[in-house]
């Protein structure tokens, strides 16, 4: 049966019992804020099960969308991994208001899974909320499930209906006890019925949810009683079409495996069993419907939840070797599986795929440079060490991406990630940003007093007169020691943001005052706001006050910013003419030069402009300012930037080679300069590269740390400094070589264990039997063993068992000429008996677990009994 045909047979099932088909709500619930999505059937009546809101329906009935990423029930980092894990899915429900209650909802669910569907009764199990005597009694008495199939769950999550069988949607709202149904997979799938040890297996499988709505939760946690009862049912399509289409995984439907074909056909990938063909399967679905319910991709919210979702199915299509734009061709894929169950989706396509197409082209460009630092810090990490918080948030933060992205790629490498670093870098830039925000806020005050002269080209001193105060943007008469304020003056030395570079800090010093200058800023284009502090004494409008600068501070600056414009002459010789600045940023540690050009810089590029640079440096020409017209200094080859505004007259500053407009404040010789020195290149949008330079104290603290560091390297290994690279190479090759053999040695040693094993096999009436425990065994890989050992002794029968938090693993073999005496299943069953749990599969192998670690070696050391028993029998 089709997926299609499932859904559409359930919703008609119920209609024929009365029930109004209602279309599926949108994603984004319409009635509750608190909620991110929708993540059930029900949450477009919870108003009605409260009573708040009241439909011409009492019974109803839906597939609804469902998707749970983000909030509590979210599942994004399982997708791909799991056999029924999706952040989207679809949900068919059928709901009474006040009308049926637990006999008809029972019945209904019955009739539907056992005739309609088809499915064999004795496959079926159910469990209800322990206190729930009267659901119990329907299945045993009314539907006739025999008692050893209905299972009773209580408070098993620690608090009162804090249990699998008690369902509420979120932490407060309606809910109620449940009662589940579950079907058994068989036997060859190791697992345990629901409450039991083993229920985390694959065996048995829940696929309906009915609840029996009764209370109200309010946010102190006080239950209230709904007007009148309820039911509000759930069964995800995707599970009961595995189940009706005799598939294990919901991969393996109809609807998936039409998806993960387009998916492969997208990628070019060629196995279509890989996970990441399931994540773009299934993220392809949220993504499309999200789009289709109003939700764009963003940084907050539920918009964050959609690009974060989007990245990861871009970053697994990348992992497939697929670089370029892929993901938003399955929306039409999408559509032919889904549109006609959803014409909604099949009217917005050509939105859903602009919608997607963008966000891929947002983030292709980052998505190479990204994974590259990833790559490189990942290779650079010591083994069983987390990757740093710096780096997780360099990658949030620059590259865009999300922290599960990256946790999903260490994931798949076995590498934690360090979760509290990350956090600590991201408080760090909020309180940043947050120390910025309080100054760019006042950068509007209303200011009518004269226009301050800037006086900081030649002095870094002055006299002035204040002529405005002004304190959490309000103007003031006067200030008092320890307050917070922008400080107006009619003349500063001061050199407020602008071009680039960051505005002066500094003192200004009144007869008593102190005021501590934190930042410049512009108030309009040509009033300087001093932003500070007064540290001492009081300050008013009118007071004379002595402007320092920051000396040392702006001197560094001002190397960083005439060193810019050598390196932008510089790049265009390296790199061409197309070199054209797109953005700068010049402080006293550093100078950040964006600049358009499309491949990254090699190493060889990196070095030409840096002897380039340095060669300008070292001709130590004096800097000229010149003020022309603008035509007339164009003409004179000066570099203006594209889009900037210019006056009439402009500044024009030649430095070296170089010939710009510039407002800022440079050296008086290039020689001030000192030394240049590259420390980074890198990408930041499409086009746009980014180089990081320093100048020098900052270059000469760079080249102590740095030969510091290379003289540590050289101590440790015992040789000079210019023969470190040597010795590292002979190391690595040392290193090389004991791997191999440490190898060799490891696959000797498996090789003994193995035949120490199998010495240990007793002969029980002609038949080989090894019945034995391994201590620290990974229970995984007991079946491997199971069948190495099967190859290894012809006529055996196995059993292993391995214990790890308390829970026992038991996997059975038994060769092949064997197994029409023996079987693996009976072997494993018997075992298990003993040890308080179940287990089963096929003649030749099986597998179970129990719980009693106390009974396993007197259960075992029965084995040889069992099996005399057994040939005896046979
Ligand atoms: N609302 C119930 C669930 O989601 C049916 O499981």
């Amino acid at each position: 049966m089709k997926t299609s045909e499932i859904r559409q047979k359930f919703l008609s099932f119920f209609e024929s019992k009365g029930h109004q088909i209602v279309p599926s709500s949108p994603l984004v619930p319409g009635n509750d804020p608190t909620l991110l999505f929708t993540n059930a059937g029900m949450v477009q009546f919870k108003d009605v099960f409260t009573g708040k809101d009241t439909r011409p329906y009492h019974r109803a009935t839906t597939a609804q969308r469902c998707v749970r990423a983000g909030g509590k029930h979210n599942d994004l980092e399982n997708v791909g991994y799991t056999a029924r894990h999706h952040t989207f899915f679809e949900m068919l429900g059928n709901f009474s208001f006040g009308d049926y209650f637990k006999r008809d909802a029972i019945a209904y669910a019955w009739t539907l899974l056992t005739e309609v569907y088809g499915l064999p009764k004795e496959k079926l199990w159910v469990t209800v909320y322990q206190e729930d005597d009267e659901a119990y009694d329907i299945w045993a008495q009314e539907i006739g499930v025999p008692r050893e199939r209905i299972i009773r769950i209580g408070d098993n999550k620690g608090a009162r209906y804090a249990s699998d069988n008690f369902w509420q949607m979120a932490d407060t709202g309606p809910c109620g006890p449940c009662s589940e149904i579950f079907y058994d997979h068989g036997p060859e799938i190791w697992g345990g019925p629901p409450g039991s040890p083993e229920e985390d297996g694959d065996r048995y499988i829940e696929i309906w949810n009915l609840v029996f709505m009764q209370f109200e939760r309010d946010a102190q946690g006080t239950m209230h009683p709904l007007p009148k009862p309820c039911v509000d049912t759930g069964m995800g399509l995707e599970r009961i079409s595995a189940v009706l289409q005799h598939v294990h995984s919901n991969y393996e439907i109809d609807l998936f495996q039409s998806l993960i074909r387009a998916a492969a056909r997208e990628t070019g990938c060629t196995d279509l069993a890989d996970n990441s063909l399931k994540v773009i399967a299934d993220h392809i679905r949220a993504c499309g419907f999200l789009v289709v319910d109003g939700v764009i991709p963003g940084n907050e919210g539920r918009g964050y939840v959609l690009r974060r979702i989007i990245r990861r199915a871009l970053r697994h299509g990348h992992k497939l070797g697929q670089k370029g734009l892929f993901f938003h061709r399955l929306v039409a894929d999408l559509v032919g599986q889904m549109g006609e169950a959803y014409p909604e989706l099949a009217a917005q396509q050509a939105r859903v795929e602009q919608v997607l197409r963008q966000e891929e082209e947002r983030f292709g460009e980052t998505l190479e440079n990204g994974m590259r630092i990833l790559e490189s810090a990942l290779a650079a990490l010591p083994a069983g060490q987390a990757l740093d918080g710096q780096t997780l948030f360099t990658l949030y933060d620059t590259y865009g991406f999300p922290l599960d992205l990256t946790a999903d790629i260490c994931r798949e490498r076995s590498i934690p990630v360090d979760l509290d670093g990350f956090e600590q870098a991201m408080a760090h830039q909020r309180e940043q940003a947050r120390a910025a925000g309080k100054f760019k806020a006042a950068a509007d005050l209303s200011y009518d007093g004269v226009a301050t002269r800037f006086d900081g080209y030649d002095h870094l001193e002055g006299e002035a007169a204040v002529t405005a105060l002004y304190v959490d943007g309000v103007s003031v008469p006067s200030i008092a020691q320890g307050q917070q304020a922008v400080v107006v003056l009619d003349a500063t030395p001061f050199y407020a943001e602008s071009g680039g570079q960051v505005g002066d800090t500094g003192l200004l010093a009144g007869a008593s005052a102190r005021f501590q200058v934190a930042d410049t800023q512009k108030i309009q284009a040509d009033v300087f706001g001093h932003h500070g502090t007064l540290e001492q004494g009081a300050l008013a409008v009118g007071d004379t006050v002595r402007a320092q600068v920051d000396a040392r501070r702006r001197a560094d600056t001002m190397r960083n910013h005439s060193a810019t414009h050598l390196m932008h002459k510089a790049l265009r010789q390296v790199l061409g003419d197309h070199v054209q600045q797109r953005g700068s940023l010049v402080d006293p540690d550093k100078t950040r030069f964006d600049f358009a050009h499309d491949a990254p810089m090699t190493a060889e590029q990196i070095a030409r402009v840096e002897a380039i640079v340095n060669d300008e440096i070292l001709a130590n020409q004096a800097v000229r300012t010149q003020h022309l017209s603008y035509d007339e200094a164009v003409a004179g080859g000066a570099m203006a930037l594209f889009g900037e505004k210019y006056g009439d007259v402009v500044r024009v500053l030649d430095i070296g080679f170089s010939r710009e407009l510039c407002g800022g404040t440079h050296v008086a010789r290039t020689g001030d300069i000192g030394l240049f020195k590259i420390v980074s290149e890198g990408g930041v949008a499409a086009g746009i590269r980014r180089v990081e330079a320093i100048t020098g104290h900052g270059a000469l603290a760079w080249v102590r740390r740095t030969c510091e560091t290379l003289d540590q390297a050289a101590g440790l290994l015992k040789a000079q400094p210019a023969g470190v690279p040597e010795r590292i190479q002979a190391l690595q090759q040392q290193t090389r070589q004991i791997e191999r053999e440490l190898e060799r040695l490891q696959d000797k040693l498996a090789a003994a264990a193995g035949s120490d094993l199998a010495g240990q096999a007793v002969e029980v009436a002609g038949v080989k039997l090894l019945a034995t425990r391994l201590n620290g065994v990974d229970p995984k890989s007991l079946r491997g063993m199971v069948d190495q050992l099967k190859s290894k002794l012809s006529g055996a029968v196995i059993l292993l068992a391995a214990v790890a938090d308390d829970k026992i693993s038991l996997v059975a073999g038994v060769s092949p000429e064997l197994t029409a005496r023996v079987k693996a299943g009976d072997l494993v069953g018997a075992v298990a008996a003993r040890v308080g749990g179940k287990g089963g599969g096929r003649p030749d192998m099986a597998m179970g677990g129990g719980s009693d670690v106390a009974a396993l070696d007197g259960a075992l050391a029965g084995v040889p009994a069992w099996l005399t028993e057994r040939l005896g029998a046979a």
